[in-house]
């Protein structure tokens, strides 16, 4: 791994090309307008390193999987979480794993880790499952009925149970949860400071006094939470009773009440939005390839044939390489974290382009997944891709809806196994078609969401 050249030889490297915009605010109205379309036309106009400005804020766009590499794992220390962007989701979160760094972030990842161990999650299978079967039943109800399915909000709907049976025992979709509606209210204002310009949250507005209610109620609920099963543990296979028992093997070190407050809170929201849209995206894709249902569906009623919520288990789950493929590739197009921000500490070189100390990096899964030179016939939807033995051959910084490095998400099993047991039991029961079959362009916030929600006409599934 090369070092980080000495900062005067950095800064005699040329500065990397992009557009001049206006010279006050930059590219700040093309890239709020459409970021993602902003960041697909800069790389085809810059290439693999492109810099632009937002105000007074330098920022690069880095693309290819060499320099993502150097960015994500070999300097990762270098390229700090200290942005705008994680600054925003702090306010909330707190200190968890997705907002902090350095060593602080060092002991809590060792520490939650084994608690995200594919094994660990085995356990989980069967609410997922529970949470699938529901689903299809209401689907059916509905289907009956004559109505048509909004599969984004029944996903948003069906992670958050999922993540919030897993982590705490509780269902917090359920209306009466005051954890869920004060957590709905912190989830839609991160998402709109994201786009927005806001008054800094001290200022007194309307709005501001209720999203700081909002994180206080949710703070004490959580601390309460967390404090009463301190005081009397008991046997619950949650991921907090797992984050509450973690030990470091070698020191004895346990996290404290706080820290899991901050991680609860973190997990809440990492682990259920995104996964939301990579299975609404999933639906939305197969509707337009009805061959790969036929396909997703073949194997769904193969594999899950003999399974229930009670009895499922990861030989099924083995079982199902298409659906798992066909998310895989759902999300190299519609990538659910459509970018991630870095501060470069230090002066340094990528590409052969000069990156000040102090400029933001943004490293673009949407950008990279695209990359003709990775990825042939690119805006083409192929599972085939993620199946053995083309899988094989993907460079591991060329596809990286989680990340990679150290801060790679502590969460994809959970959130393969989730979703591939949502996308199957779905597929083994029904087909679907989108009403109305047009485009549904994708809309960059803190995740990558339909335009407008992908609107689903079901009927039972035959095979032809
Ligand atoms: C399809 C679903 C998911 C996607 C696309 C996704 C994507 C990502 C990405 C790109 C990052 C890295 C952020 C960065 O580099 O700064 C990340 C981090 C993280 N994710 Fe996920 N995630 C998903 C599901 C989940 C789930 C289900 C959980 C928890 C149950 C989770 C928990 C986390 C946490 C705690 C981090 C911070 C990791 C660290 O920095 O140590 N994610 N995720």
């Amino acid at each position: 791994m090369p070092p980080i050249p000495c900062p005067t030889a950095a800064r005699r490297a040329p500065r990397a090309p992009g557009p001049r915009g206006n010279w006050l605010l930059g590219s700040l109205f093309p890239f709020r307008k459409n970021p993602v379309r902003f960041l697909v036309d800069l790389h085809a106009a810059s290439g693999d390193v492109a810099r632009f400005r937002i105000g007074p804020q330098t920022v690069h766009v880095v693309s290819h999987p060499r320099d993502l590499r150097h960015v994500l794992q070999d300097h990762a220390k270098d390229y700090t979480r200290t942005t705008h962007g994680y600054a925003l989701l702090r306010v909330f979160l707190g200190n968890g794993l997705l907002t902090s760094d350095g060593e602080g972030w060092r002991r809590k990842r060792r520490l939650a880790q084994p608690s995200f161990h594919r094994d660990a999650l085995a356990s989980f299978l069967r609410l997922m499952a529970r949470a699938a079967n529901d689903l299809c039943d209401t689907w059916a109800t509905a289907t009956a009925r004559g109505e048509t399915i909004d599969a984004s909000a029944a996903m948003v709907r069906i992670t958050l149970r999922v993540a919030s049976e897993a982590l705490l025992s509780t269902d917090l979709t359920e209306a009466s949860s005051e954890i869920g509606s004060a957590l709905t209210t912190c989830f839609a204002e991160v998402a709109r400071r994201f786009t927005g310009i806001d008054w800094p949250l001290a200022v007194p507005t309307a709005r501001n006094r209720r999203y700081r209610r909002a994180i206080a109620t949710l703070n004490a609920l959580v601390t309460t939470l967390v404090a009463e099963r301190r005081r009397s543990p008991d046997t619950r296979p949650d991921l907090l009773s797992m984050l509450i028992a973690a030990r470091d093997t070698d020191t004895g070190d346990a996290l404290s009440n706080a820290e899991i407050v901050d991680e609860v809170k973190t997990i809440l929201l990492a682990g259920h939005e995104t996964t939301a849209h990579a299975l609404a995206w999933a639906f939305y894709v197969v509707a337009r390839h009805p061959e790969v249902w036929t396909t997703l569906h073949a194997e769904a009623t193969s594999a899950l044939g003999s399974a229930s919520p009670h009895n499922i288990d990861l030989a099924h789950l083995a079982a199902l390489p298409f659906a798992r493929a066909t998310l895989e590739e759902t999300m190299r197009l519609y990538p659910p974290i459509w970018a991630t921000e870095r501060r470069a500490e230090a002066d340094d070189v990528i590409g052969g382009f000069h990156i000040p100390r102090g400029s933001n990096v943004i490293v673009s899964p949407y950008v990279t997944h695209r990359h003709a030179e990775f990825w042939p016939d690119a805006t083409r939807f192929d599972p085939a891709r993620f199946l053995a033995p083309a899988k094989a051959t993907i460079d591991r910084f060329a596809y990286l809806p989680f990340s990679s490095g150290p801060h790679q998400c502590i969460g994809n099993s959970f959130a393969l196994m989730e979703a591939t047991t949502i996308l199957a039991s779905v597929a083994a029961r029904f087909r679907w078609r989108l009403v109305p079959d047009a485009e549904i362009p994708p809309v960059a916030v803190v995740t990558l969401r339909p335009r407008r929600p992908i609107q689903l006409a079901l009927a039972a599934a035959h095979v032809s």
